[in-house]
């Protein structure tokens, strides 16, 4: 039987580069797939003079595919300015790995992605947006849907964990259903503070659960 994977995806597969977590990252992510429902997280340390990406890491709770994508595109993205990382394809990835099965192609989309989001939170984070649309309602469930719920290993979203969001003068509410001395209560509040607290507009992210 023939592998649908080149050698350079199974090689990167085997041995990924770049995996883990950076601590105390300059910008990071969350992005989930909407096609499996996978997540990728990744991290990066930039150098605030150059705007070059110095480190970067990036963990997979995704298949094959997604695994060595995140590994070709942290290499692709290492020593680069932001600017220049933005602009990395899938195709390119894909190219790189010598080609993915098109079935795959959504794995190597959700690892950009990731990348992406993590240049967008160290620019969110260091004032760097110029282009400010307001905070929505629908702009706050978009970026839950980047959170994970630990119990499923899917978003917060997708697990029906949301049970509320309300905002006003720019402090957000959310209401998760879930006990508040649930064993993952702290990590998700945790986790909902740093994806809302950087838009621009926001004073207060306020996290509520249910008893
Ligand atoms: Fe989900 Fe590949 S099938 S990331």
């Amino acid at each position: 039987m023939k592998f649908p994977y080149s050698e350079t995806v199974l090689e990167h597969f085997r041995h990924p580069r770049n995996v883990g977590k950076i601590d105390d990252p300059d910008g990071k992510s969350m992005e989930g797939s909407p096609a499996c429902g996978d997540m990728v997280a990744v991290y990066i340390k930039v150098d605030p003079d150059t705007k070059k990406i110095d480190d970067i890491k990036f963990e997979s709770y995704g298949c094959a595919s997604n695994i060595a994508t995140g590994s070709i595109i942290t290499e692709l993205a290492k020593g680069k300015t932001l600017d220049e990382a933005k602009k990395i394809t899938w195709k390119e990835a894909s190219d790189a790995l010598g080609g993915l099965p098109k079935i795959k192609a959504h794995c190597s989309v959700l690892a950009i992605e990731g990348l992406r989001s993590a240049i967008q939170n160290y620019e969110e984070r260091h004032g760097l947006i110029t282009k400010r649309e307001p905070t929505t309602l629908e702009t706050v469930r978009k970026r839950l849907r980047k959170v994970m719920n630990p119990i499923a290993g899917l978003d917060l979203v997708r697990t029906n964990l949301v049970k509320d969001i309300q905002m006003k003068d720019g402090t957000v509410r959310v209401v998760i259903d879930l006990p508040k001395n649930h064993q993952f209560a702290a990590a998700i509040k945790e986790e909902i503070d740093e994806k809302i607290e950087p838009l621009w507009d926001v004073k207060e992210v306020i996290v509520e659960f249910t008893d």
